[in-house]
């Protein structure tokens, strides 16, 4: 686990000595079209910091576009080695998020530089910045203007960005070479509240590290990370943090008649894991109408295909396709900790996708788990082996509303098909209710990260429907992130739920200035967000 030390300084900015002090700067050009020249403003009222920057922001050179960066040697008057200017892009659009990613770029601009001490000051705005027409404006990634960038939200979200930017996949290199930050500075006025700081900067440490811990098993190779494995890892956390935590292979498989989960995993000579947390906090009331919320992950820890064996190219990255499992493992390390007065449950179905003699056959029938013993469980038609992640959700979906789930949320590397239609800058997200939905909607003004809501529908579940059983396992080639929730939903019958497809955002192929080329820990943050929305 990370080791960056975190704290926060009240002391004034210019007197404080460190190997490097970072700040921010907007560009407060409104004008547009050829005329309209870059106008950088430091967001730190501290003259001496004024000073030190100026020449360089009258230059020219620095434009304090978003992630923009621009180091200072030996600054005079300050107690700091060196100033890095950072961007945030342009003030009016500048959000809680951008501020996060300000801090992971400070950390990734210092990391390979071996500097291992950083100071970054939290933005100030002038009273008469950023410009807004309405006072405040909401956006799904956050809040625009002045009040939505308060120090205590933008304490946290730097706290966060530096942990998400601290994050290096090289942990199977001889020598590591980008060693971690390890000591890390938030910088804030004395005139802030300084307790309400210290309590949500506490809080941040804990979703950072989470998010990480998420990242890191998401990281892991399929023969480094199998389901039992992945199991181990899930119960050491739940052990250190306090959680209630259950682990099953084949024969609870057999016992609950999760037909679907375990045609999965029987063409593997790896067993399958099935994953229990439970968050029950003291004190929390039970019964009647209170919600239980359940949190469900598609932990396949390596995809092949099976016998729909994928093609060559690129099948080292299904390695990932247990991103929605570790995000779920990950939120509920962060639910330990933060302990939000509602209680959580979470199953993650773990297994590995592989070709073999005993490997399940398109054209297989496959008979789900049931919700209670008189009722059948739902016949499931294989016309795709490589359409598992479903078949394992669906007996995951199943067992939580058995073990008393009245909300749902699942997470999973779905479908290539919504990283079509959304690429790698939304996930896809599906609600079959609005209440849960917009407790979500909510959490995602709180996290930063983007999901977008998709349609669900009964025409997108006619192109599911089986001739021999129930259900098939693939809707067809259109809309088909649509047709894999409406197969979820078949099983998730009227339970409130939500289903965040994740395949485009679990891994980052283009390393940016705030977050290293791997693992990203999506979802990690909205769950949690959401989770905390149903708080007593
Ligand atoms: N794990 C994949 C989806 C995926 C694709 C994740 C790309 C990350 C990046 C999933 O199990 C899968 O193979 N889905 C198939 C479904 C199809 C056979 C209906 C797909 O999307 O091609
Ligand atoms: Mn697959
Ligand atoms: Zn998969």
């Amino acid at each position: 686990m990370n080791t960056m030390r975190t704290q926060l300084s009240f002391a004034p900015l210019a007197g404080i000595e460190t190997e490097l002090l970072a700040v921010l700067a907007a560009d407060t050009q409104t004008a547009k079209g050829s005329e309209a020249k870059p106008a950088p403003v430091l967001l730190t009222a501290d003259p001496a910091v004024q000073a030190a920057a100026a020449a360089v922001l009258s230059s020219g050179e620095f434009k304090a576009g978003a992630n923009e960066t621009l180091l200072l040697h030996a600054p005079a008057a300050l107690a700091a080695r060196r100033l890095l200017l950072i961007g945030l892009g342009k003030q009016a659009k500048v959000t809680v998020n951008s501020v996060r990613n300000a801090a992971g770029t400070a950390v990734r601009f210092t990391k390979p530089r071996g500097i291992r001490e950083l100071l970054f000051a939290l933005p100030e705005f002038a009273p008469s910045a950023p410009e807004t027409t309405s006072g405040v404006t909401e956006t799904a990634s956050g809040k625009t203007g002045p009040e939505a960038l308060s120090a205590a939200r933008t304490a946290r979200a730097a706290v966060e960005g530096a942990f998400v930017g601290d994050f290096d996949p090289d942990t199977y290199r001889s020598e590591r070479k980008d060693q971690s930050v390890e000591s890390f500075t938030v910088a804030v006025s004395a005139e802030a509240d300084k307790t309400a700081l210290e309590a949500t900067f506490a809080e941040a440490i804990i979703i950072g590290e989470s998010q990480n811990f998420a990242r890191s098993l998401v990281n892991e190779p399929g023969n480094k990370l199998t389901p039992t494995i992945l199991g181990e890892r899930a119960a050491r956390m739940a052990a250190e943090v306090g959680l209630g935590c259950e682990v099953y292979s084949t024969e609870k498989l057999h016992e609950l008649k999760m037909g679907a989960f375990w045609s999965v995993s029987q063409g593997s000579a790896e067993p399958p894991a099935l994953i229990v947390l439970r968050y029950e906090p003291e004190g929390a009331a039970t019964g009647d109408g209170r919600p239980v919320l359940g949190l469900v992950g598609k932990g396949i820890t390596f995809d092949s295909g099976g016998i729909s064996l994928k093609p060559g190219a690129d099948m080292d990255k299904m390695k990932y396709d247990m991103a929605g499992g570790a995000a779920m493992i990950g939120a509920m390390r962060a639910i330990a900790l933060l302990k939000p007065r509602v209680r959580v449950l979470a199953v993650v179905c773990a297994a590995e996708n592989m070709p073999d003699g005993k490997a399940q056959k398109p054209g297989d029938v496959q008979t789900a788990m049931p919700f209670s013993p008189e009722k059948p469980g739902k016949t499931i038609e294989i016309i795709n082996t490589d359409a598992e992640g479903r078949l394992v959700l669906a007996d995951g979906l199943t067992y939580a509303r058995q073990l008393g789930a009245t909300h749902l949320i699942d997470a999973a590397t779905l479908t290539g098909a919504c990283v079509v239609a959304l690429g790698m800058v939304n996930a896809g997200a599906f609600a079959n209710d609005d209440a849960i939905w917009a407790k979500f909607d909510a959490a995602l003004a709180t996290s930063g990260e983007k999901f977008w809501r998709l349609p669900l529908g009964e025409e997108y579940a006619e192109q599911i429907k089986s001739e021999i059983g129930d259900i098939k396992n693939t809707g067809g080639r259109w809309g088909g992130a649509i047709t894999a929730a409406e197969f979820l939903r078949v099983f998730v019958e009227e339970t409130p739920w939500i289903h965040l497809d994740i395949a485009g955002l679990a891994w980052v192929e283009d390393a940016k200035p705030y977050i290293a080329k791997g693992p990203s820990g999506v979802a990690v943050r909205s769950i949690l967000e959401w989770v905390r929305n149903y708080a007593e």
